[in-house]
């Protein structure tokens, strides 16, 4: 019994996670969208599972297979994430926001095709929720929330700034100018922060294998609470 909890410290955890990127419509056939692949957040519902957690994937558009005993719920818009991550939030013990969340999105959504026209075209973009800071102001006592933070400039600084301004637990940053890092491949560096000043420098891995030291970090950091 011993042994089973050691290679499975997530048993009786519910794990939330986001993944892929989001679209954003301006008319039927155009979308804003970023590069987010959601191999990264996959990883991580994958290795939850594995860890012996039951997991919650909230995903973008994505051509990726759902890990095997994952329920996953699929979405369009950055408003589709915020909603389905509200819905489901209040049953997990461990949210993990792994997508590409677009921060604006065009402020008219046209029904009709636009037709092209000479010269320039402007268009007027507005700012979307930020769902995890709204998760950071509904959590609940008990509950660990751990935020994303891809940048190209001073990524510790930049991640420490969205932990306490998002009130999370921890926060996972990257350099995506880094050689092996970033959207598209199958490798990642990363760099864990939690609130209590760890500071954790993985090396390259795959994704696969930083979402499984990812979540053995949050175990260790759920199990010191
Ligand atoms: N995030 C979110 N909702 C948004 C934007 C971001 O939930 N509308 C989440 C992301 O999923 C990620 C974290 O916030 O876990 C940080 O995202 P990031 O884009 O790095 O931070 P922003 O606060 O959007 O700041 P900026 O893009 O200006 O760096
Ligand atoms: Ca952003």
């Amino acid at each position: 019994e011993e042994q089973e909890s050691k290679e499975q410290p997530l048993v009786g955890k519910h794990v939330l996670i986001t993944a892929g990127p989001t679209q954003e419509s301006v008319d039927p056939v155009r979308f804003f969208t970023n590069h987010s692949s959601g191999k990264m957040g996959y990883a991580i519902a994958r290795q939850a599972a594995d860890l012996g957690a039951s997991v919650t994937l909230v995903s973008g558009p994505v051509s990726l297979d759902t890990p095997p005993g994952v329920k996953r719920i699929d979405v369009v818009s950055a408003e589709d994430m915020y909603e389905a991550v509200l819905n489901e939030m209040e049953s997990a013990d461990v949210i993990i926001k792994a997508a590409a969340v677009a921060d604006y999105r065009p402020k008219e959504t046209y029904s009709s095709k636009m037709k092209k026209q000479e010269g320039p075209l402007t268009l007027q973009f507005e700012r979307t929720k930020d769902i995890l800071k709204e998760v950071g102001k509904r959590r609940r006592e008990g509950q660990f929330i751990v935020g994303f933070a891809a940048e190209t400039d001073e990524p510790v600084r930049y991640g420490q700034e969205k932990m306490e301004r998002k009130r999370l637990d921890a926060i996972v940053v990257n350099d995506i100018s880094a050689e092996g890092a970033g959207f598209k491949g199958d490798t990642n560096v990363v760099t864990y922060l939690n609130r209590n000043g760890k500071q954790e420098a993985y090396p390259l891995l795959t994704k696969d294998d930083v979402a499984r030291r990812l979540l053995l970090s949050i175990a260790t950091d759920l199990k010191g609470e």
